[in-house]
């Protein structure tokens, strides 16, 4: 990848756009060797040696976390009242973002990265990505309850959600559960039991896509994905294409 030096220097924290650009002026940047003075130049991530004050820059464009969400934390990049998710990794990045949302008191996998094209495609409704979320309830449900959880319930004016998979962890009590839904419709999970009048009184998510909860991670934790992790994203976001491209053309010949 080509980037201007300015922003190489920028994106690993050296300092702020304006900071950078004094640092370059005062020779303390040297390029494949020699001291550079221009900020715009193009630098090759892959090939170019960049040295600050005679220490090796290193870029990395993409990185990608895994954090098991605690309750009471807000997901957002900043906030001027409270504390974020972002506030819980440290990274030399500044531009990395949740994918997706849990709502303050829901814990558990979020996936955090500065990779918008990846997230852009895990978040599209044509992506029907699972999330799977544990579930307890202030009361039972019942086999009728169930069954319109898993067929599909309204919870809103015109919006019945898809079809779910319910899987009971708890029978005959029936108030703990693992939910399967594809859509991240607004406090989805908890819309879905207050439409059979139950309350959701404690929400986890366990997995999303192709990744699953470490389970080593305690609340506030996280740690990068691993090649596995990165390889199966990987995968997967090719599916995607190949699903858009089968759309497409479906469309096409139905015209
Ligand atoms: N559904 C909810 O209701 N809340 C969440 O945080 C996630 C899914």
């Amino acid at each position: 990848m080509n980037i201007r030096l300015d922003k190489f220097l920028a994106d690993m924290s050296v300092g702020t756009r304006t900071e950078v650009k004094k640092i370059i002026k005062a020779g303390r940047i040297q390029v494949n060797n020699k001291v550079v003075r221009d900020s715009s130049i193009k630098i090759n991530t892959e090939n170019d040696q960049v040295l600050f004050d005679n220490t090796p820059v290193l870029y990395i464009e993409y990185e990608y976390y895994m954090l098991n969400k605690p309750a009471g934390i807000i997901t957002a990049v900043s906030d001027l009242k409270e504390p974020t998710v972002l506030n819980l990794i440290s990274s030399v990045r500044k531009d990395l973002f949740p994918v997706g949302r849990l709502d303050r008191d829901t814990v558990g996998l979020l996936l955090i990265t500065n990779n918008g094209e990846l997230a852009h495609r895990l978040l599209s409704p044509k992506k029907h990505v699972d999330k799977k979320y544990y579930v307890e309830l202030n009361a039972s449900l019942t086999q009728e309850m169930c069954q319109k959880l898993r067929e599909g319930v309204s919870i809103e004016k015109n919006v019945i959600t898809a079809p779910a998979k319910l899987e009971i962890l708890d029978a005959p009590d029936c108030k703990r559960v693992v939910l399967t839904i594809q859509e991240g419709r607004f406090h989805q999970v908890k819309r879905m039991f207050l439409a059979v009048e139950r309350k959701v009184v404690f929400l986890k998510r366990m997995e999303f896509g192709p990744l699953k909860l470490d389970e080593n991670l305690k609340y506030g934790e996280y740690r990068r994905l691993n090649e596995k992790e990165l390889k199966l994203l990987e995968e997967y976001i090719k599916d995607t294409d190949m699903e858009e491209l089968c759309t497409r053309e479906l469309c096409t010949r139905e015209l």
